[in-house]
This record gives C-alpha cells, structure tokens and sequence, in this order.
C-alpha cells in the first residue's frame, strides 16, 4: 500500500499500471451524464438530509459531457472499498453540499487556481495527472488502490472548472494544519511525537455533551453511528478508548479522514467525546 500511494504521488497512471492493472488508464465506458444518474448515485452514496434537496444546483452551471462524468465521479460512493463519497468529505459549493454538514476537506471551489495542495506534495504537472491530489483520496480514503485513470483525473479537473464561480470558493494554497501526515495503512506508523500532544490538548478540555451531538450529527453520522456499523465501525466498537478516539479524528486512521484545526477545533471534538462516551454509558 505504501508503494502504491507513492506511485501515485509519483505519477497516478504510468507505475501505477505497471504495478497493478491494465485497466487504470484504460479509456472509460462513454459517459451517462443525466441529473437523474447523479440524484441516483447520491442516493446509493448515503445522501444525507440536506442533500436529498431537489434543487439542481447544477442547472445553474454549463457541464458539458467531460465535466458530467466528473460530476458523478464527485457524487459517487461505490469507486473503491470504503462506499464513501468525494461529496461526503468536499465541497463544491452547490446547494446540495451547503447543508450544515462540516467535511474533512476543505471545499474544492476554486481548487485548480491552487499550485500545489496536500501540503505540497502534488504541483507542477502532477496536479492535473491527479486531479489536484484527488487520486490520494481515492487510493486512501477510498481505498481503490489504482487511483483515479488519466480520464477520470481529466472529468474531474473538468469538473473543478464549471464549479470554480460557485460560493465558497477557497483560491490560495491550504497549509493543511494536520498534525501530522496520515497513515493509510497498517504498516505505517503515525508520528507518535506529533499526535501526544495533539490528543493531550483535546483530552485535557472538558466536553460539553450537548454541544459534542451537534458536533456528531454535523461529521461523524455520515459515516458512523453510535450503536450500528455504518461506512465506518460503530461508536460501540471503535471508541474503547477515547484518547484513541481523539487521535482518529484529528490524525485520521487508515479510511477515517482526519480532521485539520481549522475544521474542528480541540474544543468541538472534546464536546463530541463527551457525547460519544455519553451515548455509551446509556
Ligand atoms: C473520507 C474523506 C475524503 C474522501 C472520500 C475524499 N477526500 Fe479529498 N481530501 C480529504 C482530506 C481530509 C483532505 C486533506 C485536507 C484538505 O486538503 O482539504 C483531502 C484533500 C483533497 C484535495 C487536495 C486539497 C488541497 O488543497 O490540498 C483534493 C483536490 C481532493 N481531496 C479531492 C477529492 C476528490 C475529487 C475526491 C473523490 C474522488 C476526494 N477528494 C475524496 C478527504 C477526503
Ligand atoms: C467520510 C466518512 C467518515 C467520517 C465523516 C468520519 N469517519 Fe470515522 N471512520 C471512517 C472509516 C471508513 C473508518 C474505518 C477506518 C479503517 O479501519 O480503515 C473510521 C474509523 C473511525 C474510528 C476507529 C479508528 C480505527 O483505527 O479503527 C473512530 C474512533 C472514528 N472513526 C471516529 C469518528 C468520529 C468521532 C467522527 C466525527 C468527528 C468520524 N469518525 C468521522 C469514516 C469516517
């Protein structure tokens, strides 16, 4: 897994195809580009409230076919193992994303005026091979080992260009403030030195639990549940230890994203602990 992220940070079609399959740069089916197709994959993608909203943001915006495809990709939550979404974690400024939810990641309005994102590791002409470091989430997040092919990096970079006007839109480079550089599989290690002091910092806040549910239903209940397994464990199984629990959220842990400062703050994921370890002791 390792190696394979790296290639894909190297180059996201060329040693990737080498290394895995043939089909990763493959030219793809033609492309079924209706809003229908879209309503239908949020709806297999776990579209939440909010986003169930009838209202076609994107009538508002000219997709011509390319950026179409890149759409769906966007709203698609079956493109590797973990059934989530690009919409579940970013952003694209259309009323069905501006739902009250707050996402991993930042919002990809404005994303290709950027010259370089994941704290640098994709510029240059690495930032279109990979749809501006979008291949990283789809090998690591979603867990679709082969990133993104080269007509897919196309669609969604499409994509990026007919939503560049919507609200929202975030046009400097991001200084991701992680903690420290995710781990995305079990051979990796996290820097312990970086994330003591960050899990210290949350633990040490007392958490309001009233506040940590609306922290919850705003993040986590898209892909977690309290008592039932969802996209991602139950609270049941995965919060044994809710110093562990702090370190997932604001470092992440293999799929789970991790949460930067300027997302949630120390003071919200101590409020939703305190709401987890309430909802366990029930
Ligand atoms: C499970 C959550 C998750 C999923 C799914 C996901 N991402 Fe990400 N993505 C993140 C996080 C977290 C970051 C790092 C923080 C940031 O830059 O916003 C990130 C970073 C990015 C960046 C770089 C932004 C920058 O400035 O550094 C792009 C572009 C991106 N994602 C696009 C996509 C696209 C397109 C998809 C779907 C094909 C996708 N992501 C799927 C969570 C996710
Ligand atoms: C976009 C989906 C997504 C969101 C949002 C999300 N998680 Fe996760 N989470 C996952 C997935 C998937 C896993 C399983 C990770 C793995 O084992 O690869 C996970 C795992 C975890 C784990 C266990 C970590 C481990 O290593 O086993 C905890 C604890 C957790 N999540 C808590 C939370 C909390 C609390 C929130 C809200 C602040 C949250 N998650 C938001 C997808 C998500």
């Amino acid at each position: 897994m390792k190696q394979i992220l790296r290639s894909i940070a190297l180059s996201s079609c060329v040693l990737s195809i080498s290394l895995l399959s043939l089909q990763s740069c493959k030219k793809e089916d033609k492309p079924q580009s209706t809003e229908q197709k879209v309503d239908s994959l949020m709806h297999q993608g776990g579209a939440q409230a909010g986003d169930t909203s009838k209202a076609a943001a994107s009538s508002a915006m000219t997709l011509n076919d390319k950026a179409k495809k890149g759409q769906m990709l966007f709203y698609n939550a079956s493109l590797g193992k973990i059934k989530a979404s690009c919409a579940m974690c970013h952003s694209d400024g259309t009323e069905r994303t501006k739902d009250g939810r707050i996402r991993s990641g930042h919002t990809l309005v404005g994303v290709s005026s950027r010259t370089e994102t994941w704290n640098g590791m994709f510029k240059g002409d690495k930032l279109k091979s990979t749809a501006y470091g979008a291949s990283f989430c789809v090998a690591g997040f979603q867990e679709r080992p082969t990133g993104l092919s080269a007509d897919e990096a196309e669609s969604l970079n499409e994509y990026y260009a007919a939503i560049a006007s919507n609200p929202g839109a975030m046009t400097n480079n991001l200084s991701i403030k992680w903690v420290t550089k995710p781990v995305f599989s079990d051979d990796e290690d996290l820097d312990a030195k970086a994330v003591t002091p960050a899990v210290k910092a949350i633990m040490k806040l007392p958490g309001d639990p009233g506040k940590g549910q609306a922290v919850f239903q705003g993040t986590c209940i898209t892909c977690h549940e309290i008592e039932k397994k969802k996209i991602g464990p139950s609270m049941k199984d995965a919060a044994q230890d809710m110093n562990y629990v702090a370190q997932s959220i604001r470092c992440g842990s293999k799929a789970m994203p991790f949460f930067a400062k300027d997302i949630l703050s120390d003071q919200q994921i101590a409020d939703a602990i305190a709401y987890i370890q309430s909802s366990l002791n029930k």
